[in-house]
């Protein structure tokens, strides 16, 4: 898989220009996209990064890493994915970096998800879905969660975000109704984020492969 993900990552350097701040995802389909960052023939004006990993590679390759707070809003964002559906509505946060990554997500114009074909489905669900949620709340969510939808959560013990919060990945859902599933977890007290990307989706999908599919 981890050539189709270099083909969708090489992909997506199309939409990067000239002087632009790139908001840049987490995972090892962006590890591509960063490394292909580096090696564009003309300078990017600086990142906007949604994790620590990232920010790494990005400064690793001498890249300027800026605050979301100073770039406003951004032309491209580009990001991977855990799972991705048929209207481009996705999970993520496999990686534990959902939060910041919905963040960039929603401050961009244009969101570029690149994905190898393992991550299509008909449906959402089948890859746990993942709830940032703040320590003390971890019990009372998870009780909340199997209450309003049936899945079973699990707390991914040994996982701290890099907002110092806590991950409870929620198994067996069948998420036929990806908006008003995420706009429910988020009326409960103490998640900070859901790993469903559906009010705020993809705008453009890159299926790696050759030739790579845009959708
Ligand atoms: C990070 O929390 C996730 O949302 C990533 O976007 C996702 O896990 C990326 O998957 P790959 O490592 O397969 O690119």
């Amino acid at each position: 898989m981890s050539e189709a993900k270099r083909l969708a990552a090489e992909k997506a350097l199309e939409y990067v220009q000239r002087d632009m701040i790139v908001g840049v995802g987490t995972g090892s389909t962006v590890a591509y996209f960063i490394d292909g960052l580096a090696k564009l023939p003309f300078p990017i004006k600086a990142a906007v990064s949604s994790s620590e990993q990232s920010t790494a590679q990005l400064k690793k390759h001498g890249i300027e890493v800026i605050e979301l707070n100073h770039a406003g809003t951004l032309e491209l964002y580009v990001d991977g994915a855990d799972e991705c559906d048929g209207n481009k509505n996705l999970i993520k946060g496999g990686g534990a970096a959902l939060t910041r990554e919905k963040i960039i997500a929603e401050a961009s114009r244009q969101f570029v998800c690149i994905i190898d074909p393992s991550k299509q489905v008909p449906v959402l669900g089948t890859f746990p879905l993942p709830v940032e949620v703040i320590p003390m709340a971890r019990s009372l969510v998870a009780r909340q969660i199997l209450e309003r939808t049936g899945g079973q959560p699990v707390w991914r013990m040994g996982t701290t975000t890099d907002n110092g919060n806590q991950i409870l990945d929620v198994h067996n859902l069948v998420i036929t109704d990806p908006v008003a599933l995420e706009r429910e977890l988020n009326q409960i007290p103490g998640v900070v984020c859901v790993g469903l990307f559906a009010r705020r989706k993809a705008d453009v999908v890159i299926v790696g492969g050759t030739p790579p599919q845009v959708l």
